[in-house]
């Protein structure tokens, strides 16, 4: 299974903190945010990932993140999102990179508590979404349970939403999702919407929708970015690391203190 970070996008409600510097290279406590959808890969096992990010800050990228794997034997490619589409672009400027196999995609802003890991290794066919109960379910794509718990709905930010089952941005699909992707036309909002590929899956019968216990963020706000630092710390979730990747970001760090004090001298 390949992997792909979606870390694109204008981040305009975090502007003007964005103006310098990509959404997903802020800080969440005592780390850059991208290292938290990273993490949730590498701990799944995925050693081939794709990064998307947008052109203004893809040197940042590069910098931070250019060499940091290679010990952890993590192989991290790069993408240049020219206009950010949607997130249904991802499959389709990821078309060759994920060649024939199948895809697991987090999206650069989201942190979650819990282990997905053993869910993802699990995954065989058609698509895998995480759902989670939520208090403002009309900020996400909204997914609907009848009595057995069964997924019988999905929409895209709806005005009234029929559940407050909230699907978050860690989706695992089949290598159908990249044609599904070409096939899709925007929606109102001008975007191709990954909403559309899960409702495409859901159609088809082969949308399996896991409900979370643990917290999930996502963090495009000021207040959930905060939130984001703040239940980090709280919950310890940064000492859920896989030990190669977090080894790798403490190394990382010391070369980099290296650099600077010898720059100073
Ligand atoms: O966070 C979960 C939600 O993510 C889902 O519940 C929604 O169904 C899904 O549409 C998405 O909604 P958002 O409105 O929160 O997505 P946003 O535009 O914030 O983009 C999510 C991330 O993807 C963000 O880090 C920016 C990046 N992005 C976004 C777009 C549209 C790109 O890299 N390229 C893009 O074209």
């Amino acid at each position: 299974m390949k992997g792909i970070i979606l870390a694109g996008g204008t981040a305009t409600r975090l502007f003007p903190l964005t103006a310098t510097t990509s959404k997903q290279l802020l800080p969440v406590y005592d780390r850059q945010m991208i290292f938290y959808p990273l993490n949730v890969l590498a701990k799944a096992g995925i050693k081939e990932i794709l990064i998307i990010v947008a052109p203004e800050h893809s040197g940042q990228f590069i910098n931070l993140l250019g060499s940091i794997f290679e010990g952890a034997g993590i192989h991290l490619e790069f993408r240049v999102q020219k206009i950010p589409r949607g997130l249904a672009d991802a499959f389709i400027l990821g078309e060759t990179f994920i060649g024939k196999d199948d895809v697991a995609m987090a999206l650069g802003d989201n942190i979650f508590e819990d282990d997905l890991s053993a869910k993802i290794k699990k995954f065989e066919k058609g698509g895998l979404v995480f759902a989670k109960k939520v208090t403002d379910p009309e900020r996400f794509g909204v997914v609907e349970f009848n009595a057995h718990d069964q997924a019988i709905s999905i929409e895209e930010k709806p005005k009234k939403p029929k559940s407050d089952f909230a699907v978050t941005g860690f989706y695992v699909y089949d290598n159908q999702v990249v044609e599904i992707a070409k096939s899709l036309k925007p929606s109102v909002r001008g975007e191709i919407e990954i909403t559309d590929i899960n409702k495409r899956y859901m159609r088809m019968g082969e949308l399996k929708v896991e409900k979370i216990k643990g917290a999930w963020l996502d963090a495009g706000t000021y207040d959930s970015l905060l939130e984001a630092s703040l239940i980090v710390k709280k919950k310890e979730i940064y000492k859920n690391f896989d030990p190669a990747i977090d080894k790798a970001i403490i190394d990382f760090n010391l070369e980099l203190k290296t650099i600077a004090k010898k720059r100073l001298n």
